[in-house]
């Protein structure tokens, strides 16, 4: 057999969803993993695609296999056992040859890796892969991040295997060294807060209206309609309608109520606090998700306390509907203002309309509202969604009605907290006369820390009494 396009280690479902999907466009993938046996195995069962893969257990005889010069996807669990691969393919690699990072990886890792790699005369992608087992295997959402000249050498295959949104591949190169892993990153954060205030919307019907799954499940499809469209709304409506087969009860009554996290959302949450830029919502999804996993604890507060959410309310599904989309605004308006100050910092000159662009199809937040926000950022360049001129409009129709869920939720007893961080964030930012100056007059009656007068120049200092 000619030798492989393009090299893959790991043949996890996303790995060998992607393998597929690579040969599916006319590549021929060599394939590599650490469990000898699943190779041969993934070979056998891919049917009309198996003449396009070359598997080799031997991780020299899989490089060789490869095409110079080599490009190399790993899509293995992220942190340390990328390290420990690429340190393997190093000693089979040549320079000129080049690796593409496709986990979840940890920004920072990838800007390392990126430096690491480049002294060794080695390419390096990092690319942030969206959309899941199915995108990976029929179109995924690809945000490339790394060197500039090994995206011109992958550009035509990650545009190939990419989602498409009106013939357009939704992948791009967006900067250097993290970039892309970063941009990832915060498309998670925004998950996490999509997610998150999707379930505050559906507790208000559970819990303060007093509806069925299947009562919450036809809302969703009907939103799934409007402006609301989007796939995590759609795959809402599948989930609330689904029936456990043993009971034949709703399958969410049985699903018990602690949410996993790998850890992307927490990095964003983290990534804005470094960055100095508020991002509330993430930040009361990831919360959210702790708190959801204290069972046990939130089991004895409810005695002590009494069960919330016994209120009833009086809340039109109009209004909530409203509510989720103005929360929504503000939640992309927090991550695009962190993808902005990350892109001054490091000098990535982060493209956010393009990255809106990528995101309309393939990944787990497209949505139709994305493509709105990408003609948006690509019309007006504003430095917050806010203030975009179409967003602008759609908030200042919508905002009353997230205030009225946020004070349904707060009287009726039901925890919002994204929802309510939401209101919160969209009411500071809009705020030309905040409550800082008080935190600036008590920062230098505690601490000298100065202040400066709207009325004259320079720092000054107050004339505090003492306290002693
Ligand atoms: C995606 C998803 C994907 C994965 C999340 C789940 O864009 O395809 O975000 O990357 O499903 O990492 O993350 P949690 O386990 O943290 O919810």
């Amino acid at each position: 057999m000619s030798k492989a396009d393009i090299g893959l280690i790991g043949l996890g479902v996303m790995g060998a969803n992607l393998t597929l999907n690579i040969a599916e466009h006319g590549y021929t993938v060599a394939v590599h993993n650490r469990t000898a046996s699943k190779i041969d195995d993934f070979i056998a069962n891919s049917g009309e695609f198996s003449s396009r893969l070359i598997g080799d257990a031997d991780l020299g005889e899989f490089v060789k296999s490869i095409k110079r010069p080599r490009s190399v996807i790993i899509m293995i669990k992220a942190g340390k056992p990328v390290d420990m691969v690429i340190a393997e393919l190093l000693e089979h690699l040549e320079e000129g040859d080049a690796i593409i990072e496709a986990g979840n990886a940890n920004y920072h890792d990838s800007v390392r890796r990126y430096e690491e790699l480049k002294a060794k005369g080695i390419g390096f992608l990092g690319i942030g892969v969206s959309g899941g087992e199915e995108g990976a295997r029929h179109g995924p959402s690809i945000m490339v991040g790394g060197s500039r000249e090994q995206w011109h050498r992958s550009e035509k295959l990650l545009s190939d295997i990419s989602a498409k949104f009106n013939g357009e591949p939704c992948a791009a190169y967006l900067g250097e060294d993290g970039a892309g892993h970063f941009v990832k990153t915060i498309h998670n954060g925004i998950e996490y807060a999509d997610m998150q205030m999707i379930a505050e919307v559906y507790g208000v019907m559970r819990d303060g209206m007093g509806m069925s799954p299947l009562a919450c499940a036809e809302i969703f499809k009907k939103w799934n309609e409007g402006p609301l469209n989007s796939y995590l709304i759609e795959i809402t409506g599948l989930v609330l309608e689904a029936v456990d087969e043993k009971t034949g009860k709703p399958l969410i009554e049985l699903i018990l109520d602690k949410a996993g996290q790998k850890g992307t959302g927490r990095w964003s949450a983290i990534a804005a606090q470094e960055l100095g830029v508020a991002a509330t919502a993430i930040e009361g999804a990831v919360a959210a998700r702790s708190i959801s996993s204290l069972k046990d604890e939130r089991i004895v507060a409810e005695k002590i306390y009494g069960a919330p959410g016994t209120g009833k309310s009086d809340i039109s599904l109009d209004i909530l509907e409203q509510a989720l989309l103005a929360s929504k605004i503000a939640a992309y308006a927090q991550g695009f203002a962190v993808m902005s100050k990350a892109s001054e910092e490091n000098n990535w000159d982060l493209p956010l309309g393009t990255i809106a662009r990528i995101w309309r199809a393939g990944c787990i937040i497209r949505s139709r509202f994305l493509d709105q926000m990408a003609s948006s950022y690509e019309k007006d360049d504003a430095v917050n969604l806010l203030v975009a001129p179409d967003f602008v409009k759609i908030m200042k129709s919508n905002h009353k009605a997230l205030r009225q869920v946020v004070a349904a939720g707060a009287i009726g007893e039901f925890p919002l907290p994204c929802l309510s961080a939401a209101l919160a964030y969209f009411d500071s930012y809009r705020q030309a006369n905040g409550t800082a100056n008080l935190i600036q007059g008590q920062r230098d009656f505690f601490g000298a820390h100065g202040f400066i007068l709207v009325d004259r120049k320079g720092e000054q200092h107050g004339n505090w009494p003492s306290t002693l």
